[in-house]
């Protein structure tokens, strides 16, 4: 959704696609709500536009809620995959969280900080002329964030800021991570992401919990585009024993090539079928942003 390498034509064809898309879920919603959160929104979002003296526009009935989609979509799902990786790849700071030595929470902090699932977010403009760090940013010019920077950033975190440690102390002077912004445009889906990360970590390394990697980090295809940072797909391997082989929702399509590999034998056939995209195996994002 905020792919950074397709065609500009592509763009605004997908840009209009989804706003008519969103459009006309709020208009089937307007008319007859249900008890789902759309409806809830929607209906707020009528509110305030009717009753609060012109508070929201008409447009911002669409924008709100295609904020919200854009804004949640993609970064949470980067955000439990690059916290995956980290921990697969860290097997001392997995064995810390499993020992209790480090929390699933200490996870979701340290990784946007190492791994940020936003890499830039393009633009901000500054509405005067504006001194940083003896850098003059004259009015107007557009100014791309670098989250990904920051939390390596040494100055920041300390000399060892390119190591990933979830025990990491939080330091006096600075913030553990930037990556879900700062000041008056502070993400509002923070605790619901950090929440949805949590619960995704706690579930499947509970279920899975010899999981790892099923190709070495760096031969895993990077997600195309500036905005998210992720991996394209992340494949790992389950051990035997580590799922029930009666439950046949098991996500085992997690698994790439599960059949070419004896360790994955015991696992249940897929329940999605074959060559529909699961969750785990392709970002969301990735599949709606081509
Ligand atoms: C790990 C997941 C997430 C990351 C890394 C992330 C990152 C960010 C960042 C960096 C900003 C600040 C943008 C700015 O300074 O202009 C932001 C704002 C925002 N985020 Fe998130 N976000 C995440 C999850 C979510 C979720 C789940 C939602 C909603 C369901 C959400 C909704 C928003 C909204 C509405 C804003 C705009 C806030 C404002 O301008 O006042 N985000 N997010």
């Amino acid at each position: 959704m905020v792919a950074t390498d397709t065609g500009p034509e592509e763009a605004m064809a997908a840009n209009r696609e989804l706003v008519a898309l969103l459009g006309a879920v709020a208009a089937a919603r307007a008319e007859q709500p249900g008890g789902d959160l759309t409806s809830a929104l929607t209906s707020a979002l009528i509110a305030a536009r009717d009753e609060g003296g012109g508070r929201l526009g008409q447009h911002e009935l669409i924008g709100t809620p295609l904020l919200l989609i854009t804004a949640g979509h993609e970064t949470t799902p980067n955000l439990i995959t690059n916290a995956v990786r980290a921990l697969c790849t860290h097997p001392d700071q997995l064995g810390l969280v499993r020992s209790g030595g480090a929390r699933r929470a200490d996870v979701v902090e340290e990784t946007p900080r190492w791994d940020s699932p936003v890499s830039y977010l393009p633009f901000r403009c500054p509405t005067r002329d504006l001194t940083l760090d003896g850098t003059v940013i004259p009015q107007g010019t557009p100014v791309l964030a670098g989250y990904s920077a920051a939390g390596r950033d040494m100055a920041a975190h300390g000399p060892d800021a390119d190591r990933f440690d979830v025990t990491r102390p939080v330091r006096a002077t600075a913030a553990r991570h930037l990556s879900l912004g700062h000041g008056p445009h502070y993400c509002l889906g923070a605790p619901l992401a950090r929440m949805e990360a949590v619960i995704a970590l706690e579930q499947l390394f509970t279920r899975f919990p010899q999981l790892d990697p099923a190709v070495p980090g760096t031969a895993l295809p990077r997600r195309a585009g500036f905005v998210g940072n992720s991996a394209e797909t992340l494949p790992v391997r389950l051990r035997p024993g580590s799922v029930p082989v009666t439950d046949r929702r098991s996500p085992a399509h997690m698994i790439d090539g599960p059949r070419a590999d004896r360790r994955c034998a015991v696992l249940p056939s897929p329940a999605v079928p074959p060559g529909v995209p699961h969750p785990f195996r392709t970002h969301p994002a990735a599949r709606t942003a081509r």
